[in-house]
């Protein structure tokens, strides 16, 4: 059986036989994959689409901008192209238009960040700048939580020198 009301095909756990399904925390949204249809409003829709991601990012590569250690690792001499890649990526992470993939492929973040020294600082300072650009969205804290937690993981994931 390949049905989306299976939870095994949902990928979460399955109950034991004669457990009531698990139900969701209110207000939690469950993400759609790539392959099928959302379970429910996606956490892209929740927190306001295109334009949160947009303003986040935005937020973000203004505070870039000014960093003496993240400024130079851009090659570019405007930061807006990779700004849409970052906005674009983050959008159909969070269950919007795939079009990250359509346009680069695959991400594989950690192969792309290799050219990168990504060392504890540079993480640092990434996330110093990410926290301030999520603050200005004002998101409900439920949100805002889950949000931080995956950009505090996957920027712990990039790291990879520990040269300064
Ligand atoms: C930890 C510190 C990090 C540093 C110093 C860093 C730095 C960079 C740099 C220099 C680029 C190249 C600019 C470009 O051409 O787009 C880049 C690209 C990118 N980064 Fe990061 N990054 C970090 C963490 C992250 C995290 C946590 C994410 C995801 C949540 C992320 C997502 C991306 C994406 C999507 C791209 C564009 C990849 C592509 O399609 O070429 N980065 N990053």
């Amino acid at each position: 059986m390949n049905d989306i009301r299976d939870p095994a095909a949902s990928g979460a756990p399955v109950p034991a036989p004669g457990a009531s399904a698990p139900v969701p925390a209110a207000g939690i949204p469950l993400r759609g994959s790539e392959h099928g249809a959302a379970l429910g409003p996606s956490f892209y829709e929740t927190v306001g689409g295109r334009d949160t991601f947009a303003r986040l990012v935005a937020e973000f590569y203004r505070r870039v901008a000014d960093d003496p250690v993240l400024r130079p690792m851009y090659p570019e001499e405007d930061l807006a192209p990779a700004a849409e890649r970052l906005t674009m990526f983050l959008e159909q992470y969070w269950g919007g238009p795939g079009t990250y993939s359509e346009q680069r492929g695959h991400p594989r973040l950690r192969m792309r960040h290799q050219p990168f020294k990504v060392n504890p600082d540079a993480r640092d300072r990434w996330l110093a700048h990410m926290r301030a650009a999520v603050d200005t969205l004002e998101l409900p804290p439920l949100a805002e939580e889950t949000l931080w937690d995956y950009l505090q993981r996957a920027a712990f994931a990039m790291v990879n020198t520990f040269e300064e």
